[in-house]
Parts: structure tokens; C-alpha cells; sequence
């Protein structure tokens, strides 16, 4: 037996340490440290011992006759679109989200619509007892579909019946409370979440099933702990929502088949999860006239156009410094916006809090956003309303400028769609129109800030 029979583990990032601190020097995390066996399970010794002569490596050419793979949807669009067209056979996916946004039922309805669809699938809870998630169900109207549920958490009985059920789908939820009996650690730790992960994603690989595994996610935004299974599925899909709004957004981080900047978005009521074909509707709000502060910035999600409010507010300071505070965006473009307002344009927020929020709880991440927060930046120091009817995109540089943003087709297409008349936009290249909305081009932020009657 070697000196060290234990290690302390960090469990935000999975760094090894023979002592005990109160910090993880790697991560800088504190608290995070957990004894665990010096050599947990080795991932794979779980399942059958290899043989003594393996096959020897066999090379194939890059140019090999493999078909794309066969896509299995589950009929719910919103789901399948993000997934990259339906889900993938022998691949394990990981679903993370806040406790309580909604995983449970959203895998409890697709689990349904593809037992329906004729599919074997597996619904493994950790989480539950059977009865609370026939409760949910029956909530649901989901309770007559053909699921195969059960209520466990020991891996090695979880292995055992899905090699002998052979389903085509299997939801894990969640893969924090699924433990190994040979790993000397708590369930939800970073050696029982990997070698459990590990191992399930080798039943994904062996079988041919679809694993989806469900995760918590702390409230910074990584997967308690367990960042680690994030490098063992195929796909990482986030269930995202504010709480208290009943808009739940569906966002791919990571695909191996899939495009990652797919989004699919669910309203949470009474009887479940359902979907919203037309996010735009739904993040507008009320149409018509918008106050000082508003404007609708033309987004494009994936393959989708979105049209979401952005909302400022600049207020006089109370004390010292302002305050810069964002919702659904991020704050040092918010930082780079205002600099460039006060430097090209000589507007000053510097006596001002500044506030910015995206409607609906959407987080926006696409660089054409900045026109549309800055327009609402100007409007809301003027205390000037935009026109009526009038979407805003376009990057902006450092200079000033406005930069073009791809696929304006669909932006204006979307805004026509939706009853809007006017666009400021960038110089657009021939072609970029769409019946019904005049583009006002803004080749330079200050172009915008006279439009907007702003004058400092
Ligand atoms: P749940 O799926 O249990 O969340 P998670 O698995 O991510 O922890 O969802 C829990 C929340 O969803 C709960 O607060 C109640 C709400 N809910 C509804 O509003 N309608 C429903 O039909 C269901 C099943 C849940
Ligand atoms: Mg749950």
C-alpha cells in the first residue's frame, strides 16, 4: 500500500492534491476540496474485463462509405432542432439547467412523444420515486405512453436492466445522484459523476441507444461539479429561463452533430412544457407604440430570426460612482457601447446608472446587437422615443462605425412579417430588402444619435 491511500479532489474543477487546503490553488475555488480514494475505479472497470489480446489497431481512410447517422426525432421541434434534426444513435447527450427550471418534464414529454412514435425508452430517476413522476405524467396527459420507468440509482443495477430491456432512449436524470459501488467517494462527486458518466456513455456506444443525461448546473453557469462529463457526451444542451417568467430557452453549447447556435423555445404552464414556433410574438410584448429607453433589435438565433425589446434606463446617480447594471447581455460591450457614445458622439452618461435588459429573459450574445442597444442607450438619455415601428441591427466598431450583419434578408424579412415599417440598419449590399420596410442606413453611430434628436 502506498503512503497516500486518499487525495482531496477539487470538485469545481477536478485537480488532485495530497493535503487538505481550504482553497483549490488550480481553480482558485474555495471549500472545494473532498477526500476520495487515491485510485478511484478505473472509468471502464466496471463493465466486462478486456481480453488479453486486443484486436490489433485497423486504420480506415478518411473517405469511408459511413452514412450520415439515421436521426431520431421525438416530434416535439423545438427539442429536435436544437439536438441538430432529431437525436443521434450511440450518442449520449448532456441536458444542464438550474434545479426547477424544467428538466424533468421536458425529458418526461420527449420520452413520451418518442415511446409513441413506436421507440423503447428507458426513464431512469434518481431524483424521484415512481409514483411522483406518474403523478407528473399524468399531469401531463402523457401518463398512457409507452415508458419504461424505474427508480434507481445504483449504476450497476441501472446497466443491468438496460442491457436487458435494449431500449433505444435512455434518460438518466440525474447523473448527480447515480453512484458506482466501486468508487470510494458521495454520490455527486466529481469521481462518482465521471465514472458514472463514463460508463453510461460507454453503454450509449456499445448498444447503439441514445443516453441523454440530465445535470444540475450551479448558479455561476457550469455543471455542479461535474464539468468533466461536458468532455464525454456528444452534445451539452442548456435548458435556460428567468425565474418567474414562464419562457424556458433551449441552447446547444456543444454538438458533434449538430450546430451549436440552434436555440428552441417552450412556455411553462399547467399542463407542461409547450412550444413556441414564433419566439418573436413572445418577446415583443405588446406591439405599437414603445416608451423612451425601447428598441426592438432584429436578432438572428441559429437558423432563426427573433425580434426581442431592448430595454435602457438612464438614471441620474445617487452617489459617486454609476452604476452599470445587464440583463441578458453582456456587461463589457455594454461598457464598450457607452464609450463609444461619450467618444464619437459626445453624449455623456457619466453623472448616470445606466440599466439594459432583454425582454423575456433571451440572452444575447450576437455582435448585431450593439446598434440596437445603443439606440436604446440614446433614447433613453434623450428621453426621445424611437419611431413606431422600426427595428434596429448592426455592429459597431470602435471607431464609430456600423458594421454590416450577416443574413439582413431575414431580419427584415421577420420584421415585415411582424408589422414593422422602418429599419435603422447598416449599409445594406444590393438586394437586402424586404417588402414593406424602408432601411434607414446608419453608416456611423453619430448618424444614429441625430436621428434619435439626441444632442448631448
Ligand atoms: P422540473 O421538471 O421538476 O424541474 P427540474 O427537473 O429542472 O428540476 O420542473 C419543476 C417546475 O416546473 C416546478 O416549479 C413546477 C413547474 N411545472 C409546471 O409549471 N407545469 C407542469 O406541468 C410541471 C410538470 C411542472
Ligand atoms: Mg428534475
Amino acid at each position: 500500500m502506498s503512503k497516500r491511500d486518499h487525495v482531496f479532489t477539487c470538485q469545481a474543477c477536478g485537480a488532485i492534491w495530497p493535503k487538505w487546503t481550504g482553497k483549490c490553488e488550480a481553480c482558485g475555488e474555495w471549500n472545494t476540496l473532498v477526500e476520495e480514494a487515491a485510485r478511484p475505479v478505473v472509468p471502464g472497470a466496471l463493465a466486462a474485463p478486456m481480453g488479453k489480446k486486443g484486436k490489433a489497431l485497423a486504420f480506415v481512410e478518411l473517405t469511408g462509405e459511413a452514412e450520415p447517422p439515421a436521426r431520431l426525432a421525438s416530434g416535439i421541434s423545438e427539442f429536435d432542432r436544437v439536438c441538430g434534426g432529431g437525436l443521434v444513435p450511440a450518442s449520449a447527450i448532456l441536458i444542464g439547467g438550474d434545479p426547477g427550471v424544467g428538466k424533468s418534464t421536458l425529458l418526461l414529454q420527449v420520452a413520451a412523444a418518442l415511446g409513441r412514435g413506436g421507440r423503447k425508452v428507458a426513464y431512469v430517476t434518481g431524483e424521484e420515486a415512481e409514483a411522483q413522476v406518474q403523478e407528473r405524467a399524468r399531469r401531463l396527459k402523457a401518463a398512457d405512453a409507452p415508458v419504461h420507468l424505474a427508480a434507481e440509482t445504483d449504476l450497476r443495477k441501472i446497466l443491468d436492466g438496460l442491457k436487458a430491456l435494449k431500449p433505444d432512449v435512455v434518460i438518466v436524470d440525474s447523473i448527480q445522484t447515480v453512484w458506482a459501488d466501486g468508487v470510494e467517494a458521495a454520490p455527486g462527486t466529481v469521481a462518482q459523476v465521471r465514472a458514472c458518466a463514463h460508463e453510461l456513455v460507454r453503454f450509449a456506444k456499445k448498444s447503439g441507444a441514445i443516453v441523454i443525461l440530465v445535470g444540475h448546473v450551479t448558479k455561476d453557469g457550469q455543471i455542479a461539479g461535474p464539468r468533466v462529463v461536458e468532455h464525454l457526451v456528444d452534445a451539452v444542451i442548456y435548458f435556460e429561463g428567468e425565474r418567474g417568467m414562464p419562457f424556458r430557452i433551449l441552447r446547444a453549447v456543444k454538438n458533434r452533430f449538430g450546430p451549436t447556435d440552434e436555440i428552441g423555445v417552450f412556455e411553462m404552464i399547467d399542463q407542461g412544457l409547450v412550444e413556441t414556433p414564433n419566439p418573436s410574438a413572445l418577446f415583443l410584448g405588446a406591439s405599437g407604440e414603445r416608451p423612451s429607453g425601447a428598441a426592438v433589435f432584429a436578432g438572428v438565433e441559429g437558423s432563426r430570426p427573433v425580434l426581442v425589446e431592448i430595454q435602457a434606463l438612464a438614471a441620474p446617480t445617487a452617489y459617486g460612482t454609476p452604476r452599470r447594471a445587464v440583463v441578458g447581455w453582456d456587461s463589457a460591450r455594454l461598457a464598450m457601447i457607452l464609450a463609444v457614445l461619450e467618444t464619437r458622439c459626445g453624449l455623456s452618461f457619466s453623472g448616470r446608472d445606466v440599466y439594459l435588459s432583454v425582454a423575456g429573459g433571451l440572452r444575447i450574445t450576437e455582435p448585431a446587437a450593439d446598434l440596437a442597444v445603443a439606440a436604446a442607450l440614446i433614447s433613453a438619455l434623450a428621453d426621445a422615443p424611437l419611431p413606431k415601428h422600426c427595428v434596429v441591427f448592426g455592429e459597431v466598431a470602435l471607431s464609430g462605425e456600423v458594421r454590416p450583419a450577416g443574413r439582413s434578408d431575414l431580419r427584415l424579412k421577420e420584421a415585415a412579417k411582424l408589422g414593422f415599417e422602418q429599419a435603422y440598419a447598416p449599409p445594406q449590399k444590393k438586394g437586402a430588402t424586404a417588402a414593406g420596410v424602408k432601411v434607414r442606413q446608419i453608416g456611423h453611430i453619430a448618424d444614429l444619435a441625430g436621428l434619435i434628436g439626441a444632442d448631448g
